[in-house]
């Protein structure tokens, strides 16, 4: 508990002015919301697709692609998959640098997550990375072109990033913000696994699944240490205790 002031109770003097406002002032028949939403559609049906997949900048790669879809593969979805993986990843790697040195100085006895754990979900994260861009290369893609979902999910996980780097958080909001990036991660290797076996990977499709089961293992851990670092204990809870608050009071 501290001195946040943002809450209307701070102020009922004022709070109760505002709410005496002139009702024409709020009215609600969305006026200005139309207008807005007009604008947006303007932009939404003039507007350029998120960047594309590039054409393969190399012979081998041309005809690795070529083939994939005369065989009526769309080798395009699968390479921005990867791309988005492969930027996903990155940013893991990251997201966990971020955590392991706000641990180095903010870590408890009291917690049964060590920085060990930490650094071996790093170097997992960090392989999982390069056997990406190997998966991409030998479909003869370049592993440092930013494809369309490579775009989307860097805009999508720019505020786990900052959440990690803002040295005012604590380790249970860290992980909170972890804990979205392992969810992030489970689905997205859920789905590379079905790309990858849906276009006949054998190899990409055991190594993916590889990967995925990791990832399960992440969020797990993750999901347990959150819980943990907020005060979490079902060790101490009865279910006879449980069930009774769920009874209605007679
Ligand atoms: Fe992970």
């Amino acid at each position: 508990m501290g001195m946040n002031r943002t809450g209307i109770q701070m102020s009922p003097l004022d709070s109760r002015a505002m709410q005496e406002v002139e009702p024409a002032i709020v009215s609600s028949d969305g006026v200005d919301e139309r207008a807005l939403a007009e604008l947006r559609s303007d932009y939404i049906a003039n507007a350029d697709a998120l960047g594309s997949v590039p054409l393969p900048g190399t012979l081998t790669g041309a005809v690795t692609v070529g083939v994939s879809m005369l065989k009526g593969d769309s080798p395009q979805i699968l390479l921005d998959k990867l791309g988005e993986r492969l930027a996903f990843e990155r940013t893991g790697t990251r997201l966990y640098d971020a955590l392991i040195t706000k641990c180095d100085i903010m870590l408890t006895e009291d917690m049964s997550m060590t920085i060990d754990d930490l650094e071996q979900i790093r170097a997992d994260e960090a392989r999982h990375f390069l056997m990406v861009a190997d998966a991409i290369e030998s479909l003869g893609g370049d592993p440092t072109s930013q494809t369309p979902s490579a775009d989307l999910v860097g805009v999508e996980s720019m505020g786990l990033v900052q959440v990690l780097n803002d040295p005012r958080t604590t380790i249970a909001q860290s992980l909170h913000a972890i804990v979205t990036a392992e969810l992030s991660d489970k689905a997205g290797w859920e789905t590379l696994v079905a790309l990858a076996d849906e276009h006949g990977l054998a190899e990409m499709v055991d190594s993916f699944t590889q990967a995925l089961n990791e990832e399960r293992e992440h969020l797990a851990l993750t999901q347990t240490w959150y819980e943990e670092a907020i005060g979490l204990t079902y060790g101490d809870v009865e279910i006879d205790d449980a069930a009774s608050l769920l009874q209605a009071p007679e």
